[in-house]
């Protein structure tokens, strides 16, 4: 079976009134896909590490650079007032996107790696003391490792890992199990990067309040996929970045309940987040600007709004749903195909498809793969633990975003046939 349209197999129903996209229209808003790679038509299978731009987010970009800009929060002239206000708004677009409680409880960081620093230096420092414990999982991405093992190293603390089954999902007896009086931090992916997987996180969120321990999610993965509401998941902290989303480098986003960001320590010092400075010492603004200290990304969060608007104008539901018909769809193709193994086969998985190729490396699967204008990731996808219980050194991996269609997939299947004939 090949695909004979170019639209989502997601159709409406008495029982089913999810919207469906209309990908050809929603193609010809994102300029970049119709670009040629080597002469070929680019298909763009790399929307985990960073996904495209839509035309209104450029010219919101553009009208804010051609009439809003100036610094913001510090001058009571025009320019300065439109760009604080437009900053703010962007703001209460993403508290809305996200349903936190208030405006104060988003914080702008430069991403998902910044967002979770924040927490480590700001919440891990002041709480976390030597013989502490903090839960993270095998399948997390390294900026869920790494601020943790510095943590670790510089308080005595340790780190107990969630381990998954062979499928790629994580093992719900064992996290039980993890938590003792000395658990202080639980720090989860909501969907992994990798493989996938969309974690039970809700009622891992539970199991850790039931324990009195906080939770941390990184939805870098999730926000794109899914509709993310944090009080339903009554998590603690969440954080996401704007490239994934759409919108622009530079920008990212950490929830945290107005409790804990009140009882934590700024991570920067500088201009735009203090109450008072004297030669002595500083106090500090209220949240959420004592956590954005200096000129912060202003174009950047003015563009993740935009890029809000136009996801939630196409419908989170409408996305999920058309993306669920790719996975299926290229789940099905790829696993039929002789020499392909599927890393990653969890019951709930976001659009994400890790295979190899039996006796050709993932790098080399990437690079022929590009000369076709397929692009793919390859490599340990900064999960180089993940990898390690998995057995394989690297993975290729094509993940899909609502702009991509059936014949993308189709694309895909015959680019991975060609590669297999270079090593036949
Ligand atoms: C699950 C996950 N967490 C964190 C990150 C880091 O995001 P950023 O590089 O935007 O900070 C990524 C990026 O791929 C990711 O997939």
């Amino acid at each position: 079976m090949t695909a004979s349209d170019t639209t989502t197999v997601a159709t409406p129903t008495a029982s089913n009134t999810t919207p469906v996209l209309n990908v050809q229209r929603v193609r010809a808003d994102f300029p970049i896909l119709s670009l040629q790679v080597g002469g070929k038509p680019l298909v763009y299978l790399d929307n985990a590490a960073s996904s495209q731009m839509p035309t209104p987010v450029i010219q919101r970009l553009h009208h804010y650079q051609t009439h809003e800009h100036a610094n913001i929060h510090r001058a009571v002239h025009y320019l300065s007032e439109t760009a604080t206000a437009a900053y703010e708004a962007a703001r209460r677009t993403v508290q809305h996107f996200i349903h936190a409680r208030e405006e104060r409880e988003i914080i702008f960081t430069s991403g998902t790696t910044e967002s979770i620093n924040l927490v480590m230096h700001g919440w891990g420092r002041k709480f976390i003391a030597a013989g502490d414990e903090i839960i993270i999982s095998v399948l997390e991405h390294h900026s869920n490792i790494v601020p943790w093992h510095m943590l670790c190293a510089e308080k005595g603390a340790t780190l107990k890992v969630v381990p998954i089954n062979d499928a790629g999902e994580l093992q719900l007896d064992a996290y039980a199990a993890l938590f003792s009086e000395r658990t202080r931090l639980v720090s989860l992916g909501h969907v992994s990067n990798a493989l996938g997987s969309i974690n039970p996180v809700k009622q891992m969120v539970a199991m850790a309040h039931a324990q009195g321990v906080p939770v941390l999610l990184d939805g870098a993965q999730a926000v794109p996929h899914l509709q993310v509401d944090v009080q339903d998941l009554d998590c603690d902290f969440y954080a996401f970045s704007g490239h994934k989303l759409c919108g622009p480098t530079g920008i990212g986003v950490l929830y945290g309940r107005a409790a804990l960001l009140e009882e934590m320590q700024p991570f920067k010092g500088g201009g735009d987040m203090i109450h008072t400075v004297t030669l002595e010492k500083s106090t500090y603004a209220p949240i959420p600007n004592k956590f954005e200290a200096g000129t912060p990304p202003i174009a950047a969060a003015i563009g993740l709004a935009a890029a809000i608007d136009y996801l939630q104008g196409l419908g989170m539901d409408a996305i999920a749903a058309h993306e669920h018909a790719l996975l299926q769809y290229a789940t099905a193709q790829l696993g039929a195909m002789p020499g392909v193994r599927l890393i990653g086969t969890a019951r709930e998985k976001a659009a994400v498809l890790s295979f190899t190729l039996q006796g050709i490396h993932p790098h080399d699967v990437g690079t022929l793969l590009s000369t076709e204008g397929i692009a793919v990731r390859t490599g340990h996808h900064c999960a180089q633990p993940l990898m390690q219980r998995l057995g394989v050194p690297a993975t290729a991996r094509a993940s899909f975003a609502f702009y991509n269609t059936l014949t993308d997939v189709d694309a895909l299947v015959a680019g991975i046939r060609s590669v297999q004939k270079v090593f036949a």
